[in-house]
């Protein structure tokens, strides 16, 4: 068993309960927040023991242990380095840190102390992702050209956000989903599947701007949409939209030589995976009205129902270091993956109207496909 330990108890911390049902080996020790009500509502709801102090619950973790941080992002850095700082390895809710600067900090610490740094999503360890993945190495659809992935949540302005609460009670961040906005929260649910799949982005031309900031109820917003081309290092080249204004649409197609990969969304580790071939009748060029499902063969990764608007496993990136540690071997959910992460999430998040091309300096290789995803078995029309 690997000790796990939770510090932050808000509205995210409930989904990750959820997920932990899902999950085996993990031994969780217990969690702290700042904040006390929370705390003890968090704990008594769903019995774990509560930690008054960080440090206690550090210790309680100790090293070899896991700390999963969960605190809002601004908190992030301050955590994390107390938690490497105790001798724990780290999963860090996204992002990383604010600063890049701080998350270079973070990750040079965990190379010194020879620990695990991992950062959300870890959606790319799923079932949909890893049937991309599948269907790509497979050459299903030829090569890759063009990917276009959107993670536009509608126009949350005029949503019910006042509304929303987490299982055992805890409200919906509103102000700091506004204060950090949406590409620093969300982008990585597409871009740790590009980096996966397709490694290190080389270039980021990009532009973000606050459309609705008069709507949003914070002094400070952050800006509300975004539009990003990067240009991988391996040659393909992406588009991703990050909003909370458009319509919602979280889907990703990815353009290859015989026709199209797509999914309709992001934030299902189920979400179907199809290919929709392209082929000419005549002086038409068409694309196959029915898409074949594509799937990966026998049992992928446990999934979780549905909360809100996810259907994610959020235990799959713990799950999947304290495997490693067991096991002796690198992580999938690599330090490197989560410092690239960020560079790429901060340049598009600042890259305002006027930034140019801004060329990456971490890297990160593509990550190897999960065990049970090395085959691609075709399903019905
Ligand atoms: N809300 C979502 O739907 C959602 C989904 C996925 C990921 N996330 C991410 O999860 C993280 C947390 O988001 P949330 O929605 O749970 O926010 P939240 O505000 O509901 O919870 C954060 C908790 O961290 C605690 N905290 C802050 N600083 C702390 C510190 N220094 N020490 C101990 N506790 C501290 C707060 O008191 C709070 O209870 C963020 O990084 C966010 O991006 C949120």
């Amino acid at each position: 068993m690997t000790r796990i330990g939770i510090i932050g108890t808000g509205f995210v911390a409930d989904l990750y309960m959820r997920s932990l049902e899902t999950a085996q080996g993990l031994d969780l020790i217990g969690a702290h927040d700042v904040r006390d009500a929370r705390l003890s509502q968090f704990c008594e709801y769903w019995n774990v023991k509560a930690f008054e102090t960080r440090d206690a619950l550090l210790s309680a973790i100790g090293p070899g242990g896991i700390l999963l941080n969960l605190t809002n992002p601004l908190a992030h850095y301050e955590i994390s380095k107390a938690g490497l700082a105790a001798g724990c390895h780290v999963y860090s809710e996204k992002p990383l840190a604010m600063r890049m600067d701080h998350a270079q900090d973070l990750h040079a610490l965990a190379a010194k102390a020879g620990l695990m740094l991992a950062s959300a999503p870890c959606s790319f360890l799923g079932e949909a992702a890893q049937t991309v993945g599948a269907a790509l190495r497979g050459a299903v659809a030829g090569k890759p050209r063009l990917i276009y992935a959107e993670l536009d949540d509608g126009f949350i302005p005029q949503a019910p956000y006042a509304k929303w609460q987490s299982e055992s009670g805890a409200p919906w961040p509103a102000g700091d989903e506004f204060r950090v906005g949406c590409t620093l929260e969300h982008a990585g649910y597409y871009l740790t599947w590009l980096i996966a799949l397709f490694g290190s982005v080389r270039t980021v031309v990009a532009a973000s701007s606050r459309q609705v900031s008069d709507q949003l109820p914070v002094d400070d917003p952050a800006p509300d949409v975004s539009v990003a081309i990067l240009f991988f290092a391996s040659g393909v080249m992406a588009r991703l939209t990050c909003s909370i204004i458009a319509p919602h649409d979280h889907a990703l197609r990815i353009i290859c030589d015989k026709g199209v990969i797509e999914l309709d969304e992001a934030w299902n580790n189920a979400a179907k995976v199809r290919f929709r071939r392209r082929f000419a009748i005549r002086r038409r060029l068409v694309s196959a009205p029915f898409a074949r499902t594509l799937r990966v063969p026998g049992p992928t990764r446990p999934k979780t129902g549905r909360w809100g608007s996810a259907s994610m496993n959020f235990m799959l990136g713990v799950s999947e270091m304290a495997e490693a540690i067991v096991q002796n071997r690198p992580s999938r959910m690599s330090a490197d993956l989560a410092l690239h992460l960020t560079e790429v999430t901060l340049a598009i998040q600042n890259a305002g109207e006027t930034t140019g091309a801004q060329t990456m300096r971490s890297r990160c290789d593509p990550i190897q496909p999960m065990p049970w995803a090395q085959r691609l078995k075709r399903g019905r029309r």
